[in-house]
């Protein structure tokens, strides 16, 4: 999966430009933001317009300049709340004494400062000033503030200022803010492609739930699984930007948003669909179905009457689908689980080796907390040793929580490089 960082595509600036010498840079500023691929619109204060005019900003941007909170045919456009709501940034380049000041006191009695308590989107100040002005005790007061509130202060760089001082208070290079704009986006971005899409362009299977076989034509064999696992880990696959096939046993739960299902009773018909699902093609095979370990032998073709004391019942031993799967030759990544009453590791383990699965996921389900038709769960996650990867102690937490580290276990695991054997 790949995503090109070289432009951020439709995120939103509000550059609010406020009354300093430096608001000459801002007008490059909105040029190199724009070629970053950023939306802008420009807030003007009435000191700023002393400096430099809205019609540069407008032709720059692209869009209208907003200077006047209390402007009606201003308001019909696109009002004070709307901007602070398309903002994905609030960026205040340069940020004057006055206005750090206003934000400190929390005033609203201009645009800026109204749109500054208006919105959620994080805010970003670029102060800009004399020397002794960004020295002063006030300043350093408010800027303390603004940081406890969770402003970002791009700290002004050293230098000879307009005024004919040499000292700290000079407004970065356009370039350099644009570049820590980009690269803030590009965080932002990676972040989420880091959470939500580690598994993107991958087809997951998983097998839920339990399997029921059938005795007659109206009773069978089946055990106390409910699917939550198979379903959250369904949901969190999805999310991961894979897409994904859910073979569902008989459960009462909805399938998750973007996820094929494809209902199955029987541990053969699961066998069968899973086969199937090799042949479309499958990256990642997630076996949490509680498949019953045998079948009846000879299935009743009417209603078994009761005549004796006793009945006899032969089973027979069901095939093991993800034993089955890991051993074919285009095996897909193999993950089964293992629900143990005791020797919990030691039983997982054996799994892992005994069905040639590259990850199992382990829990006790000795404890009455977790498990079966609880809604949270604790695992153990072991790795085939050609990961040459620790085991993972997944602390007691909700089926999703669980559901989206294993995900992450999967992710890891995909792109550990595996020494050869
Ligand atoms: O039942 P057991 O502890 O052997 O299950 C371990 C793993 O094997 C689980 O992932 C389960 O879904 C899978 N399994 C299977 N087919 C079976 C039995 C178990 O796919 N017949």
């Amino acid at each position: 999966m790949s995503f090109d960082l070289s432009v951020i595509p439709n995120k939103n600036i509000v550059l609010a430009v406020t009354g300093g010498i430096a608001a000459y840079k801002s007008a490059i500023l909105v040029r190199r933001l724009k070629d970053a691929g950023f939306n802008v619109r420009v807030v003007m204060t009435h000191g700023a317009q002393a400096f430099i005019t809205p019609l540069t900003f407008q032709a720059l941007s692209g869009n209208p300049v907003h200077t006047e909170l209390l402007n009606p045919e201003a308001e019909a456009g696109m009002g004070h709340i709307e901007l602070a709501r398309w903002a994905d940034l609030l960026l205040v380049a340069p940020a004057s004494c006055d206005t750090l000041a206003k934000f400190a006191a929390g005033l609203a009695d201009d645009l800026l400062s109204t749109l500054y308590l208006a919105t959620k989107s994080p805010v970003w100040v670029a102060p800009a000033m004399n020397q002794q002005m960004w020295a002063a005790k006030a300043t350093q007061r408010n800027l303390n503030t603004l940081v406890e509130d969770g402003v970002h202060v791009i700290m002004p760089d050293a230098g000879s200022q307009a005024c004919g001082d040499v000292g700290l208070g000079r407004m970065p290079e356009p370039e350099d803010l644009a570049r820590q704009v980009t690269q803030y986006f590009h965080r932002a971005q990676r972040a989420i492609a880091e959470k939500f899409g580690m598994l993107a362009g991958k087809h997951v299977v998983i097998t839920a739930g339990p399997t029921r076989e059938a005795m007659d034509p109206v009773r069978y064999i089946s055990n106390h699984s409910t699917g939550k696992m198979g379903f959250a880990l369904a949901a969190a696959c999805y999310a991961a930007g894979a897409k994904v096939t859910l073979i569902a046993g008989p459960v009462s739960l909805d399938t998750p948003n973007g996820v094929r299902r494809i209902n199955v009773t029987s541990a053969v018909k699961m066998l069968e669909i899973s086969m199937q699902m090799l042949n479309e093609g499958c990256d990642i095979f997630i076996a949490t179905a509680a498949v019953a370990d045998y079948r009846v032998a000879e299935v009743a073709e009417h209603k078994i009457k009761k005549t004796g004391d006793e009945l006899n019942i032969s089973l027979i031993k069901n095939p093991d689908i993800v034993a089955t799967i890991a051993q074919q030759q285009k095996r897909p990544f193999m993950v089964g689980f293992a629900a143990e009453t005791r020797n919990v590791e030691q039983y997982a383990a054996g799994k892992l080796v005994a069905k040639k699965l590259d990850m199992i996921a382990c829990n006790d389900v000795s404890r009455a907390d977790i498990g079966f038709a609880s809604d949270e769960n604790a695992m153990i996650v072991f790795f085939a040793e050609q990961y040459h990867m620790q085991k993972r102690d997944l602390e007691k937490a909700s089926k999703q929580e669980i559901a989206q580290q294993l995900v992450e276990a999967i992710h890891d695991a995909l792109h550990h490089e595996i020494e050869p054997v």
